[in-house]
C-alpha cells in the first residue's frame, strides 16, 4: 500500500539564493517545493543599503523566479543609520539580519559589539521591523557560540527592546529552544533539517564536511529538544531551512589546508528530509504547522492553493545536484518522495 500525504507547499524564512549564475539553481530549487521564502542578505557584496538591495531582490532575483515569493531582508552593520533603516521599511524592507562578525560566511560587516547596535534595535522595535538573529557570539568558538550567545548577549537585549519582533534563527541547542518558549508570541525560532536530523556525532563519524554548518551541529540531548520543539506545534517554532548551496570543490577542497566553507543545501530535497524526521518522530501531521501554517500566521502571508504530495516511496539522494552542489545526504536512499500540485 503506497502512503501519501498532502501537504501545502512550503514557507521558508531563510534561504541563501546568492547571486548570478547560482541564482538560476537556488531559485529553480525554492520553487519546486515553497511558494514564499525569505532571502538572506550575505551575497558576496552584503545587502547593506537600500539601493544594493532593490537591485538585487527586483532585479536579478526577480529576474529568475517564476511563481516564488521572495521577502526580502537587509544586512544590518554597526554603521547602519536610522534613516537607512526608516527607508528600508518605507520600501517594504521589514526584515534585518543581524551576523556575528567573521562567524559564518559572509558576515565580514556583521557585528562585534552588540552595544553599538543599540540604537538601531531601537529603531526596529518602534518601525516594527523584525530582527533576525543569527544568534552565535562574535567572540566565541563554533562550539560554545550559541550557548555564549542566549547567555551573555541576548538576556540584555531581550530586556532592553521587550517589543522587538525577532526571529531567532537556525536554533541549535536546548538553551536556545528554552529561550524562545520562554519568550512571548511575537518572537519566533526557526531550525534547519541538518539541526533535526543529525548531531556533532555524525559529522565526526566521517570528518563529512557537508555536514559542516554554522551554528555547528549539537549533542543528542540539544538534537531531542530541537525534535521536541519541532513537532510540538507551537506557533514560534517554525522552518528555516537555512539552504545554504556550496558547490563540490569548496566543501571537499583538495588543496591541504583550504578553509572549508560552512553551509548544507537542502532545498532541492526538502520535503523529503522533513517528511523522513516527521515520520521517525510519529508526527507527519505536524509538519504543515511548522513549515507552512506558523510562517504563514506570523507573518500573515496569503493563503495558497498550491500542495505537495509526499508519497512513501524511496528516493535516493544524488551526490551531486546540477551546478555541482552537494545536497544535504548525498547518497543516501530516504523513505519519501514528493510530488507537487501548483494550479
Ligand atoms: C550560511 C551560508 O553559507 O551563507 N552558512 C551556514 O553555515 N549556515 C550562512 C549562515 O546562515 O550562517
Ligand atoms: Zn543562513
Amino acid at each position: 500500500v503506497t502512503t501519501s500525504y498532502i501537504i501545502p507547499a512550503l514557507r521558508d524564512p531563510h534561504q541563501h539564493l546568492r547571486e548570478d549564475l547560482e541564482l538560476q539553481h537556488t531559485v529553480e530549487a525554492a520553487e519546486l517545493w515553497c511558494d514564499t521564502i525569505l532571502g538572506m542578505p550575505n551575497t558576496r557584496e552584503p545587502l547593506t543599503t537600500l539601493d544594493r538591495a532593490k537591485q538585487y531582490y527586483l532585479g536579478q532575483v526577480r529576474a529568475y523566479t517564476t511563481h516564488l515569493t521572495v521577502m526580502p531582508c537587509l544586512y544590518l552593520t554597526e554603521d547602519t543609520t536610522h534613516e537607512q533603516l526608516k527607508e528600508a521599511a518605507d520600501h517594504g524592507i521589514n526584515s534585518v539580519k543581524i551576523y556575528p562578525r567573521g562567524k559564518t560566511s559572509h558576515s565580514q560587516h556583521g557585528i562585534r559589539n552588540y552595544t553599538l547596535i543599540y540604537p538601531q534595535l531601537d529603531v526596529m522595535q518602534s518601525l516594527r521591523m523584525t530582527a533576525h538573529f543569527h544568534g552565535e557570539h562574535p567572540e566565541s568558538d563554533p562550539w560554545t557560540g550559541e550557548r555564549d550567545f542566549y547567555t551573555q548577549i541576548f538576556p540584555a537585549i531581550n530586556q532592553a527592546f521587550p517589543r522587538l519582533r525577532m526571529v531567532l534563527e537556525h536554533i541549535s541547542t536546548k538553551e536556545a529552544v528554552e529561550t524562545v518558549l520562554k519568550g512571548p508570541g511575537f518572537r519566533v525560532a526557526t531550525i534547519t533539517p541538518q539541526h533535526l536530523l543529525f548531531t556533532i556525532g555524525d559529522l565526526l563519524q566521517d570528518l563529512d564536511s557537508a555536514l559542516h554548518c554554522r551554528p555547528a551541529l549539537k549533542e543528542t540531548p540539544d538534537q531531542r529538544a530541537l525534535q521536541s520543539a519541532a513537532i510540538s506545534g507551537d506557533p514560534r517554532i517554525m522552518l528555516g531551512s537555512d539552504s545554504a548551496p556550496w558547490k563540490l570543490h569548496k566543501k571537499r577542497p583538495t588543496t591541504a589546508r583550504a578553509v572549508i566553507p560552512c553551509g548544507c543545501w537542502t532545498a532541492k530535497y526538502l520535503p523529503i528530509y522533513l517528511a523522513t524526521i516527521f515520520e521517525q518522530l510519529g508526527a507527519l501531521d505536524k509538519l504543515s504547522t511548522f513549515a507552512h501554517h506558523n510562517a504563514t500566521q506570523w507573518w500573515s502571508l496569503r493563503p495558497t492553493s498550491r500542495c505537495l504530495s509526499l508519497v512513501r516511496e524511496p528516493t535516493t539522494i544524488p551526490h551531486l545536484t546540477e551546478g555541482d552542489y552537494i545536497p544535504l545526504c548525498a547518497g543516501a536512499t530516504l523513505p519519501w518522495s514528493v510530488e507537487r500540485h501548483y494550479t
